[in-house]
């Protein structure tokens, strides 16, 4: 280790915002944390190894489309605060305070890689004098215990230099005001010491901090908080298939006029990168291996969901007697995210069993579409006349006029919707329609009347 240059104690530089900041990975999470960072008057600097993210950044474009408008990039490189560069940057690798916030996912499974390469790196450039690594990404409470001194090459009880920040990000990345400054935060210190200057960093950024008694409880917190989510909307989809006789998506809105019962609607599947991944993450942390889990709702919940694609391309498949359409291939409207897409896992499903499928999502090209599913594109909204069947996965906002466009056509398809947001427009037309969950949707399978 080389001795300190910078003789100046880390809290003080905190307070008045002259230490440097550096961000590793320039994904939603890391540069709308070095943004808001450069916006409170930190020097910053985001590192990746995606050179035309850093391209991107350093001409003032934000790289991530759909959210040019979410993250105030202008605004914090009007400052000259902030900077991109690739990982290799050895003042930014030398800085004390780095945030971490690489991707902890890959296909669906939590990966490892990016956060021992970037831990390996700040262990390797420390310089024996105070550091501080507050980690953004999802982790497991097992990667905090084992993967994080390993990779760092210290021992955070021992290391009275070192200042380990658990600080998970709770964002909706596709509402603006969901954000890290008006989320509260929930902040975690691997010892008591390190609590300061972790706090004068978050409190910079963050309407509220809540301090957990440590950096354990703040890392568990995430898995836990998308956990239960995951739970409530499994129980949704074993729901509809347990009573496929029943409207299940009426008893779930009458049910959810009870005080405290949430609304949930059945669907397709549950997607994107953070729900569906908490239960890994959480099982990940506990004492046991994932087949002895401590946790055996969660393990049981996991197997059910991991089938739950074939058992909606075969729902599907009594329905569909031609080439079947589906509409969305992101999983939340209006955003290009193919992770954990619901629509993908059906469409493989559909395709496996040897029927003809088309796809169509505003988002991605035809070539995309195809690349990553398999299924033919479909061209909106000219090919919705030569389908037999339609599921209508995401309610991409171009899709507002569908259910005009469907009563217009001389033979429409039946309509398979996912979460029943067409039903209304529909009524009273001769477009077949199924809204999940209902008993026209499980034809075959409801009990005849
Ligand atoms: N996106 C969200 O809304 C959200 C919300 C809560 C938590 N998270 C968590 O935050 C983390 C990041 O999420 P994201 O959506 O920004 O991910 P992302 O995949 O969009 O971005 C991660 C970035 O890290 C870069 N990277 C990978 N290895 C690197 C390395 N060795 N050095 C430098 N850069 C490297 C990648 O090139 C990529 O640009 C994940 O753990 C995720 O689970 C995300």
């Amino acid at each position: 280790m080389q001795p300190s240059t910078s003789p100046r104690p880390l809290l003080a530089a905190l307070q008045d915002r002259t230490e440097p900041v550096t961000v590793w990975g320039a994904g939603f999470i890391g540069l709308s944390a070095a943004c808001a960072l450069a916006g409170a008057g930190f020097p910053c600097t985001v590192l990746d190894t995606d050179e035309h993210r850093v391209r991107e950044i350093n001409a003032g474009v934000v790289p991530l489309p759909g959210f040019e408008d979410v993250i105030p990039l202008a605004e914090a490189r009007s400052g000259g605060r902030l900077r991109a560069a690739s990982p290799d940057d050895a003042p930014a690798v030398a800085a004390r305070v780095h945030l971490v916030c690489v991707n902890t996912d890959r296909a669906g499974r939590p990966v490892t890689g990016p956060l021992t390469e970037v831990l390996s790196a700040v262990g390797r450039a420390r310089s024996g004098g105070e550091t501080l690594v507050a980690l953004e990404s999802t982790v497991s409470l097992r990667w905090l215990d084992e993967l994080v001194p390993a990779a760092l090459g210290a021992d955070p009880a021992d290391d009275a230099s070192l200042h380990l920040v658990a600080a998970p990000r709770r964002d909706w990345m596709l509402s603006p005001d969901m954000n890290l400054r008006t989320l509260p935060r929930v902040v975690g210190t691997a010892r008591p010491e390190s609590l300061p200057p972790a706090r004068e960093l978050y409190e910079a950024i963050s309407e509220v901090v809540h301090v957990a008694p440590d950096w354990r409880h703040a890392g568990l917190t995430k898995p836990v908080e998308n956990l239960y989510r995951y739970l409530d909307l499994v129980l949704t989809n074993q729901l509809a298939e347990a009573y496929p006789g029943l409207d299940v998506p009426e008893v779930l809105r009458l049910a959810g006029t009870k005080w405290n019962v949430p609304t949930f609607h059945p669907s397709i599947g549950i997607g994107g990168y953070c729900i569906p991944l908490s239960p890994r993450f959480a099982v990940d942390g506990t004492a046991g291996p994932d087949e002895d889990t401590p946790l055996p709702l969660v393990a049981a919940a996991m197997d059910w969901d991991g089938e739950h694609p074939a058992r909606v391309a075969e729902s599907i498949l009594r329905i569909a007697d031609g080439p079947i359409g589906i509409l969305g291939l992101s999983y939340a409207p209006n955003a290009r995210i193919v992770e954990g897409s619901p629509a993908a896992r059906v469409a493989e499903h559909l395709l496996a069993r040897g029927a003809d499928v088309l796809l169509h999502d505003p988002y991605f090209t035809p070539e995309e579409i195809t690349a990553l599913t398999g299924a033919r594109p479909l061209r909106w909204p000219d090919d919705l006349s030569g389908l037999a069947t339609l599921v209508a996965a995401t309610p991409h906002d171009l899709y507002a006029d569908l259910p005009a466009r469907l009563s217009a056509l001389q033979d429409p398809p039946a309509l398979v919707d996912n979460l029943g947001g067409y039903g209304a427009a529909l009524r009273g037309t001769a477009v077949p329609y199924a809204e999940w969950g209902t008993p026209a949707a499980r034809p075959s399978a409801a009990p005849r009347p």
